[in-house]
């Protein structure tokens, strides 16, 4: 009897000639091929047995999947950094590894943010929409038309602005690295979702280093309440999953400043999407730009978000660049073909 890889999608020649490694006569390899998400159904027919299993982020690795999957299976490979659709718990019960893409698309998600920043904080998706509604006619050039706040130190290079990130990783490092310019005088970051104690800490080492190296003012880590109300700018770029579900909440949001913008390319579960609605309603804060929204794919045009001017939505496209997604591939295809041959991942989700 041979054994069998399950492959949820197709993700290119480049990634699918990595398997040539496997020797068919040992191997059967079973690819969905449609130009869409594998069904459930597909996944839990095919599972059973499977040595290997590749998934996209629109793949959820339960318990019960795994029950389906039986004790043959070794490796998960997602071709995602996130895994919060992976039941990391359930893995470990059964020595099960998990593999995943971080760093390759680090540098495509900082730049999505960075855009999104921009978007939100100059009105451009409500310019786009009025430009393409035909009524720039109408906006003639008024003074302050489409107006909206300024990143960074301002006309004369003196205001202060501050940054504040939701999670402090690669990505809202590099991130940081590129907003660096706009003379950021301060960065203000949170990595743990408690919010109060402790309060703002002293810059760490590796703060004052990096602060050096960018030429940002300060670094320093501080609680959510603290960014919320200090930050000009918030950036969320945690992971998702239970633990940061709607960490970003109305008390977050009447906390921040009127004119600050929220920026979320990370997961949509950390924002509660209704209390951001309000929020822009009732103008507690200027604007958002997101990449990510709870719920999705399934954001119709009648969403509430979509029908707020200040509100750019994108549709999670954070690592689509051709580079980056084909890098992506290519470690997804390297982690399952080292997991199943009982080698070391390349990247290692430690569980
Ligand atoms: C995208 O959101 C990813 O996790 O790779
Ligand atoms: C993800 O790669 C992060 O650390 O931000």
């Amino acid at each position: 009897e041979k054994k069998r890889i399950v492959i949820s999608r197709y993700i290119g020649e480049r990634a699918m000639s990595l398997l040539n490694e496997l020797d068919r006569d040992e191997w059967d390899i079973i690819l969905w091929k449609e130009n869409e998400p594998a069904s459930r159904e597909w996944i839990e027919k095919n599972v059973p047995n499977a040595t290997g299993l590749l998934v996209l982020l629109t793949d959820k690795v339960n318990e019960s999947l795994l029950e389906i999957a039986g004790p043959s299976l070794r490796i998960v490979s997602t071709m995602s950094v996130g895994y919060d659709h992976v039941d990391t718990s359930a893995l470990r019960k059964r020595g099960i590894k998990l593999g995943f893409t971080p760093d390759v698309l680090t540098f495509a998600v900082a730049d999505l943010t960075v855009l999104l920043c921009l978007m939100a904080t100059r009105n451009a998706g409500e310019g786009l929409t009025l430009v393409k509604n035909g009524q720039w006619p109408n906006l003639a050039f008024g003074p302050f038309t489409l107006c909206g706040p300024q990143i960074g130190a301002g006309v004369d290079g003196t205001k202060p602005y501050t940054v504040g990130f939701v999670g402090f990783g690669r990505i809202a490092q590099a991130t940081l690295k590129r907003l660096a310019p706009y003379d950021i005088s301060r960065c203000i970051y949170t990595n743990s979702t408690s919010r109060q104690a402790p309060g703002p800490q002293a810059p760490s080492e590796a703060d004052k280093e990096l602060a050096k190296s960018l030429g940002v003012g300060e670094i320093f880590a501080a609680p959510l309440d603290y960014v919320a109300k200090e930050s000009d700018l918030v950036i969320v770029l945690a992971p998702g999953g239970p633990s940061t579900m709607h960490i970003i909440d109305e008390r977050f949001l009447r906390a921040m400043k009127n004119h600050a913008v929220l920026v979320n390319t990370s997961r949509g579960t950390l924002v509660d999407t209704d209390a951001l609605v309000t929020a822009l309603r009732e103008k507690w804060i200027w604007g958002t730009g997101l990449d990510v929204v709870e719920g999705e794919p399934l954001i119709k045009a009648d969403h509430p978000l979509l029908a707020l001017p200040r509100a750019v939505v994108l549709p999670h496209i954070g690592s689509a660049t051709t580079d980056t997604r084909e890098a992506m591939a290519m470690l997804a295809v390297t982690n399952l073909v080292n997991g199943v041959l009982g080698r070391e991942l390349e990247r290692e989700v430690k569980i």
